[in-house]
């Protein structure tokens, strides 16, 4: 049995999985948990460009018991909104994330160095990964300390909002800290001078309330953290394990290529879902109006009509940068260039400023997920 719905913790080597998938089901229909899985770059593609083919609803009708204010977070995330909702929601958080001030990524990566390296030996993941990115978003939208730790502090807990499902525990946690989240980010949002020429900007285009605004505003920032969490954790572990493994860091454009190179060749995302609205074709595989789709980015990433001699990790193969790790079409992930520039930023920091950095662990275990392949942790040493 073909097996598309897996634990990324289950499988050593998912990328076997992609390949045999890829040559004998590219449009595969897995009938033991309904869902089409999509492996070849072209039908990932016409999938996330396909209209018909909509972010599937999370948490219908509220049957996971979310809180109001966690639910209201919920529902106004651009990532999981359709149709007119979305266009409004993305317009609010392109113009939130254009309004990041730049803040020195070196002075935060090398105090969470100093704070938990312990005789030479540090976890990559827990120290680093899990904090940098959502620390960086923070910082450049003013937080104060404070408010900034406390929720990184809560993040991990917060993302668990995005699962289609979630455990008892997870939604009694995610709905204690919500409604404290929102308050504070709310208090940040009406403090920086852009909030109110947005509000009035937004309004003039669309039928929304001012609060309805605020409320959109707000979910979306903290939207960012989200979405800054998971996937650049897994960008910064996983970029360290290649660059360690291929010796690729003598200088900083080195370290960049092969960042690139990783988003391609062991991404952090491994695939996202949508929900047919439409009856459609994808070749001669006929989709159903409400089938659910599994889009497999990292099989697509490997495929050899698109990229030559596929398995190797070349940092020089000239079409790197057209990977699918961060989507494509509407839902685009909009931090691209700003996920791999903090990536490369963070590891150049990390080898000019160590002459030996060795990995400590020669089995890396990965989170228990379906669509994000994350160690759990990286123990290394830096001389
Ligand atoms: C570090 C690596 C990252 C990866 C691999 C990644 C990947 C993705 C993917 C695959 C999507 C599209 C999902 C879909 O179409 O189903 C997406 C959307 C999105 N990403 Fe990222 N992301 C990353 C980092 C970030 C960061 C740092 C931020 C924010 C600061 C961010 C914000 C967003 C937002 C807001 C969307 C939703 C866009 C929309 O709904 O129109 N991402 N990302």
């Amino acid at each position: 049995m073909n097996s598309t719905l897996f634990l990324q913790s289950d499988v050593s080597n998912p990328y076997l999985i992609y390949k045999t998938m890829l040559q004998n089901n590219p449009v595969y229909w897995d009938e033991s948990n309904k869902i089409w899985a999509i492996y070849s770059y072209e039908d990932c593609i016409s999938i996330l460009k396909n209209p018909q083919a909509e972010i599937p609803v999370v948490n219908q009708n509220n049957e996971q018991k979310l809180n109001q204010k966690a639910l209201e977070i919920l529902n106004n995330l651009t990532r999981l909104s359709n149709g007119i909702q979305h266009e409004t929601s993305k317009e609010i958080a392109m113009l939130l994330f254009s309004k990041m001030k730049s803040v020195e990524t070196t002075t935060i990566i090398s105090q969470l160095i100093k704070d938990n390296l312990t005789e030479n030996k540090i976890d990559w993941v827990n120290s680093v990964c899990k904090k940098l990115p959502v620390l960086v978003v923070l910082k450049s939208f003013g937080f104060e300390e404070k408010d900034s730790d406390f929720i990184s502090d809560r993040i991990e807990t917060l993302v668990k909002i995005m699962l289609p499902q979630k455990t008892e525990a997870q939604v009694k946690s995610i709905n204690e800290i919500s409604s404290a989240i929102f308050s504070i980010v709310e208090k940040q949002l009406s403090s920086l001078n852009f909030y109110e020429s947005l509000i009035v900007k937004i309004h003039e285009s669309n039928s929304l309330s001012p609060d309805e605004i605020k409320t959109i505003s707000i979910s979306n920032l903290i939207g960012l953290f989200i979405q800054s969490f998971d996937a650049g954790r897994g960008l910064l572990s996983n970029s360290l394990l290649q660059i360690l493994d291929h010796k690729t860091f003598s200088n900083r454009t080195e370290i960049e290529k092969s960042v690139i190179e990783t988003v391609r060749f062991d991404p952090p995302i491994h695939n996202t879902r949508r929900i047919a609205t439409d009856d459609f074709y994808i070749g001669e595989s006929q989709i159903k109006k409400d089938d659910l789709i599994l889009v497999v980015l990292a099989s697509a990433n490997r495929d050899p009509e698109k990229f030559e001699n596929t398995l190797d990790f070349d940092i020089e193969r000239n079409s790197n940068n057209e990977n699918l790790t961060f989507g494509i079409g509407g839902h685009m992930c909009l931090a691209k260039y700003f996920s791999i520039h903090l990536t490369t930023e963070a590891l150049w920091f990390l080898f000019d400023n160590y002459k030996t950095i060795q990995l400590l662990e020669n089995n890396i275990q990965y989170e228990p997920m379906i669509n994000a392949r994350l160690p759990k942790t990286i123990w290394i040493s830096l001389q």
